[in-house]
């Protein structure tokens, strides 16, 4: 039967992937590459790269695949999230459908696969499809979280406090709700809508790239150099991708 290897890479740093993660890779017999137009093309170069360094079997492939972009008009966020994926299924079948009866493919995933990520979710997807049988595994690599937290030198909860996991679109719905709280998918900048000056900002770009950039402070104080710098980054990367954490409270404070 063929074999699917789903493999976390990091976010940016080829020295994040874990020995596991490349043992993996040369396990394949195809790697699946993403690409997302010229203006993400920095994404596609750090999985070529990673591929470049790591891949010591010379008869492993590389297929590129184009990621179609999510659709939003006329319809709700889930609606066009659930559309978008059966496009990605289809892609998906097409490139397992592609490889030889007892073949293995992988597909090198963002990060870990088990965070904001649809990837697993595509995969059991086209499983249920059953057009091609084919097993699979799942293989943890490092967050944008983590990656956050050792930059900011931080550990991510209070002491026996939780966290909460969101993204920007939902904290700009709810307001701050936890004493910790990592936001994601930030498009809207929602962290500057929070009215709560007093809470701290540990905020990071192109964590584990050459281009990172990390700020922390007061938000009251922060925010606005938080903003100015994002847009500067985005207009001269053409993209972005930042993740920050907001605190309110101290260890041991109840
Ligand atoms: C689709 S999610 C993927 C998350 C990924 N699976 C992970 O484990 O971090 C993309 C979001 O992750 C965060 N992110 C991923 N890589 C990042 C990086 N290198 N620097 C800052 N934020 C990053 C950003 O919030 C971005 O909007």
């Amino acid at each position: 039967m063929r074999h699917i290897h789903i493999i976390g890479i990091g976010t940016g740093n080829p020295e994040h992937l874990t020995v596991q993660a490349i043992n993996a890779m040369n396990g394949a017999d195809v790697v699946f590459i993403p690409t997302k137009g010229a203006d993400k093309a920095d994404l596609a170069d750090i999985r070529r790269d990673i591929c470049e360094r790591y891949l010591n079997r010379k008869d492993v492939r590389i297929i590129e695949f184009e990621v179609p972009k999510r659709a939003g008009q006329n319809r709700s966020y889930m609606e066009s999230v659930d559309d978008w994926h059966a496009a990605i299924a289809r892609i998906y079948e097409g490139l397992i459908g592609g490889l030889p009866e007892a073949g293995s493919g992988a597909f090198l995933v963002w990060g870990d696969p088990s965070l904001y990520d649809s990837t697993i979710r595509i995969i059991e997807r086209v499983r249920d499809a059953g057009t091609c049988a084919f097993a699979y595994s799942v293989v943890p690599g490092i967050t944008s979280i983590q990656a956050l937290a050792a930059s900011h030198r931080i550990p991510v909860n209070l002491v026996g406090k939780p966290v909460e996991i969101t993204t920007g679109r939902r904290l700009a719905q709810t307001g701050l709700t936890h004493e910790t709280t990592v936001v994601m998918l930030d498009g809207e900048q929602a962290f500057s809508k929070i009215d709560d000056p007093d809470a701290e900002i540990f905020w990071g770009a192109y964590l584990g790239t050459k281009d990172e950039v990390i700020r922390s402070g007061r938000l009251g104080d922060i925010a606005g150099d938080i903003a100015r710098l994002r847009a500067e980054e985005r207009a001269r990367h053409g993209w972005i991708m930042d993740i920050y954490l907001l605190r309110k409270g101290r260890d041991f404070e109840d």
